[in-house]
C-alpha cells in the first residue's frame, strides 16, 4: 500500500467535512451551481419540466434524461486556449429511472406510455453549453439531441446486426440502456456503456426458465422490478429472448455529427460494462472495462493495428483486436488472458462455435480461461505519464485472492497495476492496492483520517495535472443501516488523490441519498462538471422530511415542497478563477 505523505503539492484545497445535509458542499473558495437537472428542455422552446411528473413520453424525449452518470466535455471553441474552455458539447449518460418519481401516479400500474417515458429518459444527452459573463448556460443548437433506448443503432464487429442471435421481434436494433460510465476515443467520439441491461427484462410466463447463459448474465423473471414486460412485449424474455443479446455492449456516438447513427462495438465484449476507458499504446487503442458484478472481471481490448491506419482505411479501430481478461496472482504479478476462439479452452471441442459465440458469452469465456473474480469492478483510469491503471472495486464478497484482501469487503478498495514496460498493450503486469477504503474506527487496516474517510469508490478520473478524482456510491440501504460502519462517512462524496504520495482529501459532499458520479473539466481545468445521481434514492417521497419520517429524504436541488428530487449536472468554479483542485 502507498504511504500517505502530507502535504501533497497537487492538492491545494482544504478538506470539507463529511455531511448529512441535503445539499452540495464544495471546498472553501469554490462554488457549485446546478446546470442540467433531469427534465430541463433541450431547447428554449421545448416542453417545460412539470414538477408533478406529468410530462408525457413525447415531452420527456425532448428533455434532459434521468439519473445522470458518465460524462465528457467536447470543446467546440478552437485551439487549446480560452475558447476551447468556454464553449462545447456536454455529453452525459442517463443510467436508469426511478418509476415512483418518473410518473405522477408512480409505478403500481405499468402502461405502454410509462414504458415509453422510461425509454425516453434513458440513454445519452448531447447538449451545447457556453460560458458567458461568468456563467455556464445551455445554448439552442442543432447539436442538442438524445440517444435513447429506442433510437435506431448499428451493430459492428464479430457480432453484426444480422447475426442469428440478434434476430428479435423488431427487425431494427434499437437503443442503448443502463449507460453507466463512458469512454472517449482518440478520434473524439463518445462511448456509452451498457451495464445492468438484465434489469429491464422479465416475464409473467410461469413456465419460462433462464438458459445457463441467461443465468450467467442475471436474467430472471422479475428483473429489477421495472415490470416493463407487463405492457411492452419487447421486454418479455419468454416471448422475445433475442432482444437481450442486443444489450451488454459498448456504443460509439459521434456528438459532432447530428446525423450519426450510434454503433454497438461487439469486439469489446458483452458484459455489464461499467465504462470503456481508452488509452494509446504503441499506436494501438487499448480499452479497459470493468464488469460490475460481485465476483466478475476486469477486461481490456487491444486493437490489432495502429488506430490511425485503420481509420485511414475507413474502418473502426474498435472492430478488430484481441479481448483479454485479467488474472491477478498473489505474488503481485498478473496476466491478461486472451478470449480468442480456438485458443486455450475456447475451442469447438468445448462447445464454442466461433468468435461471435465467445463475445456473446464473454462472461462464460472468461470463466473458462481462469480470470480472477473481483469485488465489483467499477471505473478505471489511466495515470498520465506513468500509464499506470487504477480501478475501483466498490464492495463485495465474491472477489478472490490478495487482490481482494477483505472478505466481506463492505468499503471497497482501489487497485493499481503497472503494465510490463509501461506498455498498455502488454500481456503481463504487476499490481498493488492503492487504498483500502473505510473508516479506521471500524477497521484498523484503513489508513485514512477525518479528511479522507470514504467508502464504496466508483467514479475515477485523472485530470490533466494527474490528480485522481474519486467518487463514491454508497447505497442508501447501507447508509441507513446503523450497523454498517458508514455512520462517520456521511453522504456520498468526491475526493482528490495524489497518486504518487497517496494523500487523499475530500473535495465535495452530495445531497441525501445521492451518488456522485461523472466528472470532467474544461481543457483549462477552470470549470469542472460533476453529476449528482438519484438524490433521495429508495427512500424518496415527495416533499420535505418530517419528524415522523426523518429518513434520507431528499428534495434536491429545487427544495420545492410540491416538487421531487432530480439528478443534475453541477458546475464547479474556483472563486478566484483558478485551476480546480489547486
Ligand atoms: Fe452503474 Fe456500476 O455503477
Ligand atoms: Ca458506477
Ligand atoms: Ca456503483
Ligand atoms: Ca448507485
Amino acid at each position: 500500500q502507498t504511504t500517505r505523505e502530507k502535504p501533497s503539492a497537487l492538492l491545494g484545497f482544504q478538506a470539507v467535512p463529511p455531511s448529512q445535509e441535503d445539499g452540495v458542499t464544495v471546498a472553501e473558495g469554490y462554488s457549485a451551481s446546478v446546470l442540467l437537472p433531469w427534465g430541463q428542455p433541450l431547447s428554449s422552446d421545448g416542453p417545460d419540466w412539470a414538477k408533478d411528473a406529468s410530462n408525457t413520453a413525447e415531452e420527456a424525449a425532448q428533455q434532459v434524461g434521468s439519473h445522470h452518470d458518465g460524462m465528457h466535455f467536447f470543446p467546440l471553441g478552437k485551439g487549446k486556449g480560452k475558447d476551447a474552455s468556454r464553449h462545447g458539447l456536454l455529453v452525459l449518460n442517463h443510467e436508469y429511472v426511478d418509476q415512483t418519481l418518473l410518473n405522477t401516479d408512480g409505478d403500481e400500474e405499468i402502461t405502454q406510455e410509462k414504458v415509453d417515458k422510461a425509454l425516453a429518459s434513458h440513454g445519452v444527452t448531447i447538449i451545447e453549453v457556453r460560458l458567458t459573463d461568468g456563467e455556464w448556460r445551455t445554448v439552442d443548437s442543432e447539436h442538442n439531441r438524445k440517444v435513447t433506448a429506442t433510437t435506431p443503432v448499428e451493430v459492428s464487429g464479430p457480432v453484426p446486426a444480422d447475426h442469428p442471435a440478434l434476430q428479435a421481434d423488431d427487425p431494427q436494433v434499437r437503443g442503448t440502456i443502463n449507460n453507466c460510465s463512458h469512454g472517449v476515443t482518440p478520434w473524439n467520439t463518445y462511448l456509452a456503456c451498457e451495464e445492468n441491461f438484465n434489469s429491464y427484462f422479465g416475464t409473467a410466463d410461469g413456465s419460462w426458465e433462464p438458459t445457463p447463459e441467461q443465468n450467467r448474465y442475471g436474467i430472471n423473471a422479475e428483473g429489477f422490478g421495472y415490470r416493463w414486460h407487463e405492457a411492452d412485449p419487447r421486454f418479455d424474455v419468454a416471448r422475445n429472448p433475442k432482444e437481450l443479446n442486443r444489450f451488454g455492449w459498448v456504443v460509439e456516438i459521434d456528438p459532432f455529427d447530428t446525423d450519426h447513427t450510434p454503433v454497438k462495438r461487439t469486439a469489446l465484449g458483452r458484459v455489464k460494462h461499467e465504462g470503456a476507458i481508452i488509452t494509446e499504446s504503441r499506436a494501438r487503442v487499448v480499452v479497459y472495462t470493468g464488469d460490475d458484478q460481485d465476483g466478475d472481471y476486469i477486461y481490456k481490448f487491444v486493437g490489432s493495428q495502429p488506430w490511425k491506419s485503420v481509420r485511414a482505411k475507413g474502418e473502426s479501430p474498435l472492430d478488430d483486436g484481441t479481448l483479454y481478461v485479467a488474472r491477478f496472482d498473489d505474488d503481485g504479478s498478473g496476466e491478461w488472458l486472451p478470449l480468442a476462439f480456438g485458443e486455450g479452452p475456447l475451442t469447438s471441442d468445448n462447445g464454442w462455435e466461433d468468435q461471435a459465440d465467445v463475445l456473446l458469452r464473454t462472461r462464460e469465456a472468461a470463466d473458462a480461461v481462469g480470470a480472477t473474480p473481483m469485488d465489483r469492478p467499477e471505473w478505471i483510469a489511466v495515470q498520465p505519464g506513468t500509464q499506470d491503471v487504477f480501478c475501483s472495486l466498490t464492495n463485495g464478497e465474491a472477489g478472490e485472492g490478495d487482490a481482494n484482501p477483505r472478505n466481506p469487503n463492505s468499503y471497497g478498495h482501489i487497485i493499481k497495476w503497472h503494465e510490463e514496460n509501461g506498455h498498455n498493450t502488454a500481456t503481463t503486469f504487476t499490481w498493488d492496492i492503492f487504498v483500502l477504503a473505510g473508516d479506521p474506527a471500524y477497521d484498523d487496516a484503513v489508513d485514512l483520517d477525518e479528511d479522507s474517510i470514504f467508502g464504496s469508490p466508483d467514479g475515477l478520473w485523472f485530470d490533466p495535472d494527474g490528480r485522481l478524482w474519486i467518487q463514491t456510491d454508497v447505497s442508501n440501504s447501507v447508509q441507513n443501516d446503523p450497523d454498517a460502519g458508514y455512520d462517520n462517512i456521511g453522504n456520498n462524496q468526491m475526493l482528490a488523490a495524489d497518486p504518487d504520495t497517496g494523500e487523499i482529501r475530500r473535495f465535495l459532499t452530495g445531497p441525501k441519498g445521492a451518488e456522485i458520479t461523472g466528472v470532467v473539466t474544461t481543457p483549462d481545468q477552470r470549470t469542472m462538471f460533476v453529476n449528482v445521481q438519484h438524490p433521495g434514492e429508495e427512500t424518496a417521497t415527495i416533499g420535505e422530511p418530517t419528524p415522523e419520517d426523518p429518513r434520507a429524504v431528499s428534495n434536491w436541488p429545487d427544495h420545492d415542497p410540491d416538487g421531487r428530487p432530480r439528478s443534475a449536472t453541477i458546475v464547479i468554479r474556483k472563486d478566484d478563477g483558478g485551476v480546480i483542485g489547486t
